[in-house]
């Protein structure tokens, strides 16, 4: 039976992937810090509370386990947050993952999964986003993750360690028996914000800015569901199993909803109209961010199963229903 490491297992990428993973005969060692993850989350497999930055504790768990790949979910998230506080995100996102990489490298495991962002492209220079697209980040999140894309590259040609990156557009939905969902706090999401104020449990969405180069006036983005990323993430394993080479893949629909449209759909999801408050431009927004995933689908064989904005959201709708005791 394969083992997989799964660093920030109980965060809501890494908590779907462990519940895929696990559903698919395979052994997961979950480790989290729980900074932003949660305990309960995990439900399958082992769970070790640990931090990446605690060298000897990663050493005794390499120690203690043969792992045949490790998939990384692990680091801070926020672009905003990473503008004002650059050193955690720094540590975080890249000091971090050298420590995990090399306690890797030491025990002698070379598979290696990691969570890459749309982000490290920057702004557009054209529209859908394939890999050729230049990666200039505009953040130091955007920055952290781009980096260790490079330093990836160089642990391979130094030390033979295959991996594949996996640059998510937007992470959305939940878990279709609602098990699982976003749980962020604070909540920064727009889909997730929008179902708070359909129930209630927020007053009114901010829309930030009405006067980007679309359509309608808002952002363009490319919305994924959380279980085709952990599909993507079984392919991606699938893919170094089998001793076939490292790979970058953009992760998306290919298909682009403004703000405008996901609260329509969120209205009609939820069977209710949201209070909604027109607002500025929130800083680093590009107006479009749509990816061309054709390399992914090629190459891994990824086929989005819940590629519907409307299923999207009614999963999420689901999950928080259930998680905050919402009426049905
Ligand atoms: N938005 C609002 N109001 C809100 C929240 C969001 O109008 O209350 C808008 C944003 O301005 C943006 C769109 O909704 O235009 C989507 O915003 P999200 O915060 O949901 O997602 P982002 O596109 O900002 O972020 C995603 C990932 C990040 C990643 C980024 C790449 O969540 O991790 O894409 O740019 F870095």
């Amino acid at each position: 039976m394969k083992k997989v490491l799964i660093a920030g297992g109980a965060g809501y990428i890494g908590s779907h992937m462990v519940k895929w993973l696990s559903q698919r005969g395979l052994q997961t060692v979950t480790v989290d810090n729980l900074s932003s993850g949660h305990r309960d989350a995990v439900q399958f497999g082992e769970f070790i509370q640990l931090d990446l930055a605690d060298r000897d504790a990663l050493r005794a768990l390499f120690a203690s386990h043969h792992f045949d790949a490790v998939m990384h979910f692990a680091s801070s998230i926020q672009v905003g947050e990473s503008v004002q506080k650059p050193s955690l995100y720094y540590a975080n996102n890249v000091v971090n993952t050298l420590i995990l990489l090399d306690e890797m490298r030491a025990a002698g495991v070379n598979r290696f999964i990691f969570s890459s962002t749309a982000a490290t492209f920057g702004e557009p220079k054209y529209t859908p986003i394939d890999e050729k697209h230049p990666q200039q980040p505009l953040s130091p999140y955007g920055r952290s993750k781009l980096m260790v894309e490079q330093i990836l590259e160089d642990y391979e040609r130094a030390y033979g360690l295959r991996s594949v990156c996996l640059r998510y557009f937007n992470a959305a939905g939940a878990d279709p028996a609602a098990e699982l969902g976003e749980r962020h706090d604070p909540e920064t999401h727009l889909i997730p914000i929008a179902l708070e104020v359909a129930g209630d449990l927020r007053p009114q969405l901010s829309v930030f800015g009405t006067d980007y180069d679309t359509p309608d006036g808002t952002c363009i983005r490319d919305y994924v569901h959380i279980v085709d990323l952990c599909q993507a993430h079984g392919l991606a394993l699938d893919r170094l199993l089998d001793g076939k080479g490292s790979g970058r893949y953009n992760l998306g629909n290919g298909q682009g909803f403004s703000v405008r449209q996901v609260i329509g759909c969120v209205e009609q999801v939820c069977g209710r109209k949201l209070k909604v408050a027109y607002g500025d431009r929130r800083a680093g927004d590009p107006a479009v961010l749509v990816a061309d995933a054709t390399l992914a689908r090629q190459g891994l064989g990824w086929v989005p199963e819940y590629a519907d904005l409307g299923q999207i959201v009614s999963h999420a709708w689901a999950f928080m229903k259930r998680h905050r005791n919402l009426a049905a």
